[in-house]
């Protein structure tokens, strides 16, 4: 085996990516399939995951990624997941937890309270965010530690975000009716410290965990938010779903394998300012 298919090679890993239909997501299911993992998408829009999963180009590719329904929040289907993923896929290699709530899992829905300003912020929108994307977290995580255990290690990432690490920029939104809520950026920055908190604690299982923090990909949104978004990032332009392909690649395979507990910002140098 030549030295790049060493690190970066996944070959017969059984890679978990929850929130797999999204726009990220999949494209990180895409090139782990394509480094030879094995995956299986657990995401609440089967109907979603299953379409992407029609676009793909080769039989080979297509046959490596499995679609199963799951929401992350309940704690009884996520262990019922794991069982059925170790006896039919096992070992399990790799988890990625990719989801997150944004009121309406298809589009940015400007009529969902998710989007509601501070000062009147709902409490049951905050409820929702912190269960899906923390609790969430915390639940797969949880569920998947004995499955990497057992073979003997494995890889944990949570996809957390550039607001995860700094405050959302009101700036950016102007009259779209979008803005960054305050659950998504708490919820993002919790998940950095509770990567941190798990790579400490599983390390002795030779288990690695990282975080992922991406910025903002193009989304069609509108041309005053695109606009004002690239005059704040210093590469000048939004990213694809595909700007995080290498990096994904990087933290699931042992080209990081002395890298745990950190948080790894892919942002077109929003953060550095
Ligand atoms: N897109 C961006 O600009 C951006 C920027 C920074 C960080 N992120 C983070 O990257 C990750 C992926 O973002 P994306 O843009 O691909 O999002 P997306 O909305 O396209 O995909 C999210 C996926 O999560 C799934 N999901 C929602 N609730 C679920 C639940 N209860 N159980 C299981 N699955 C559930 C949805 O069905 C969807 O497929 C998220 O964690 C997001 O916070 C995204």
């Amino acid at each position: 085996m030549n030295k790049i298919d060493k690190l970066f090679g996944l070959k017969n890993r059984t890679i978990i990516v929850g929130g797999g239909a999204g726009q990220i997501g999949f494209s990180f299911c895409r090139i782990l399939a394509e480094a030879g993992a094995t995956i299986l998408i657990a995401d609440v829009d089967v109907e979603m995951a299953q379409q992407k999963l029609s676009t793909v180009e080769t039989d080979a590719l297509r046959n490596r990624i499995h679609v199963f329904p799951l929401d992350v929040t309940k704690k009884r289907d996520v262990l019922d997941f794991f069982r059925r993923a170790g006896e039919t896929y096992g070992p399990l290699y790799g988890l990625i937890n990719c989801f997150h709530f944004k009121g309406n899992t298809r589009k940015l829905d400007t009529s969902s309270n998710f989007f509601a300003p501070l000062e009147e912020y709902p409490e049951e929108a905050w409820n929702m965010v912190h269960d899906v994307n923390l609790k969430g977290s915390f639940l797969m995580t949880q569920s998947a530690i004995p499955y990497l255990e057992q073979n003997g290690g494995g890889v944990i990432v949570n996809i957390s975000s550039t607001y995860g690490n700094v405050s959302a920029n009101k700036h950016v939104y102007g009259d779209s009716g979008i803005n960054s809520p305050v659950a998504y950026g708490t919820s993002k920055a919790a998940l950095i410290n509770f990567t941190r908190y798990v790579a400490t604690h599983v390390a002795d299982k030779n288990i690695r965990a990282n975080c992922l923090s991406p910025g903002g990909v193009f989304n069609n949104q509108s041309d005053e938010f695109i606009a004002n978004y690239t005059k704040l990032t210093p590469l000048g332009r939004m990213a694809s779903a595909d700007d995080y392909q290498g990096a994904i690649l990087f933290l699931m395979s042992d080209a990081s394998a002395y890298m745990t507990g950190a948080n790894l910002n892919v942002d077109g140098g929003w953060t550095a300012w």
